[in-house]
């Protein structure tokens, strides 16, 4: 999971600093791209031509290299990393991210940062437990960083106590559970997705249907499944390739779709019905095809069953469950009360008003409702990106 992943590692003066090339070689092997940047006074622990050999990049050290006339830009190497992690993280640089303070290249890229931090402390006993230590690292966590709990231990001093360096595998192992709750936020989680339109038959070889292509529903499907999701996909006749590693369930009428929820709802943590169901039935089927005889006909039509009036009504609290409304008219008033009626913890509003909106196309203009109230209005998409956009909140609201 750290494959490709870019890891700026910052190593400070401390006995532990000889951890770093042990952690370097567990990254490394991991396919992480590896930048160390040591204080200055880590170079009196660990010479810098080790770890530069490790990670097969040049150690920085400075704003500036007298030798080789190069600026390193603290912006850059802060938005480069993916993740950056201080190990060992000292008393003094601890104490400098807590404050701010900004005398190194390692503190300039910590102020620079836009990537998750972790810190893994490494200092003596009394240091560690000093208020003005704990109160750095309260203020760290507070600020979002990840304090890697440092283990007890004979330390360099001769005294026992709680201060060591967690172990370099600990670290990759903190470090490899954080990124796949990062990049799987839903993983333990089970999804059911419907797509498509619903055929609802005449006689043997007409129907009535309607133009959903399906592309919405399995881009949401293909998302929930990249971010973690079990997924399963009950869809309508579509002719667009199923998504890969989700279960699929290929319904064609109201009522089929309406017996397979029934089956998947309730071990489905979260649920998107972004089908395209028919309201309304033929109440009779020929079971013949139907003659042109007469001029007109009249077919008799009967309303389906709401499927997703059903599911709101059986949802528990744990449950998630989002609804799409396409609108004419009324939009957000008619989109709010199918919130309120459909028991939804979000809907999503097409607008056919939105230019670009709706079945055909592959770009999609949304609004989200939410059931606390919240309207927010997003710009023309794709429907990959709307797809993101819809799973963003879900995570919101499972997290
Ligand atoms: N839906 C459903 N079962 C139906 C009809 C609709 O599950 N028989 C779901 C759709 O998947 C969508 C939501 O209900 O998530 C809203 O569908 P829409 O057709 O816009 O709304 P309706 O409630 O059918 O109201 P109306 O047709 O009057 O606008």
């Amino acid at each position: 999971m750290l494959r490709g992943k870019n890891i700026l590692l910052g190593v400070c003066g401390s006995i532990a600093a000889y951890k770093a090339a042990s952690l370097i070689r567990l990254l490394t092997k991991e396919k992480a791209n590896v930048q160390v940047i040591m204080t200055p006074d880590a170079k009196s622990f660990i010479s810098p031509l080790t770890l530069s050999t490790l990670s097969g990049n040049p150690v920085l050290s400075r704003y500036f290299d007298a030798e080789t006339g190069v600026w390193n830009e603290h912006v850059k190497l802060a938005l480069w990393a993916d993740y950056i992690l201080i190990a060992p993280a000292s008393a003094n640089t601890l104490a400098k991210f807590a404050n701010g303070l900004c005398d190194n290249l390692l503190s300039a890229i910590y102020l620079s940062a836009r990537c998750p931090v972790y810190v893994s402390p490494a200092m003596d006993l009394d240091m560690w437990a000093h208020k003005s230590t704990q109160n750095n690292i309260r203020k760290l966590k507070s600020f979002g960083n990840i304090v890697i709990p440092p283990g007890t231990g004979e330390l360099a001093s001769g005294l026992v106590g709680e201060g060591r360096m967690a172990e370099p595998e600990d670290i990759l192992a903190f470090l490899q559970n954080a990124s796949s709750e990062r990049s799987f936020p839903l993983l333990g989680k089970k999804a059911l997705v419907t797509a498509g339109p619903t055929f609802e038959p005449i006689d043997p070889v007409r129907f009535i249907g309607n133009h959903s292509s399906g592309k919405m529903g399995y881009a949401i499907a293909e998302t929930l499944q990249s971010l973690g999701a079990e997924v399963t996909l009950i869809s309508g006749p579509c002719a667009i390739p199923i998504p890969e590693k989700v279960a699929f369930i290929s319904v064609s009428t109201a009522n089929e779709m309406l017996e397979s929820c029934l089956q998947q709802f309730p071990s489905a943590d979260i649920t998107v019905m972004s089908a395209a169901v028919a309201d309304y039935r033929p109440k009779e089927i020929s079971l013949e095809k139907i003659k042109k005889k007469t001029d007109t006909i009249t077919i008799e039509l009967e309303k389906t069953t709401d499927i997703l009036a059903i599911l709101g009504a059986q949802k528990s609290t744990q449950q998630i469950l989002v609804g799409f409304a396409l609108e004419t008219h009324n939009e957000v008033e008619n989109a709010k009360d199918k919130l309120v009626r459909k028991n939804l913890d979000f809907i999503v509003l097409n607008s056919l008003q939105d230019e670009g909106a709706g079945f055909a196309g592959d770009q999609n203009k949304i609004s989200i409702l939410t059931k606390h109230g919240e309207e927010i209005i997003f710009d023309l998409k794709s429907k990959q990106e709307v797809a993101l956009d819809i799973c963003q909140k879900i995570i919101e609201l499972t997290s």
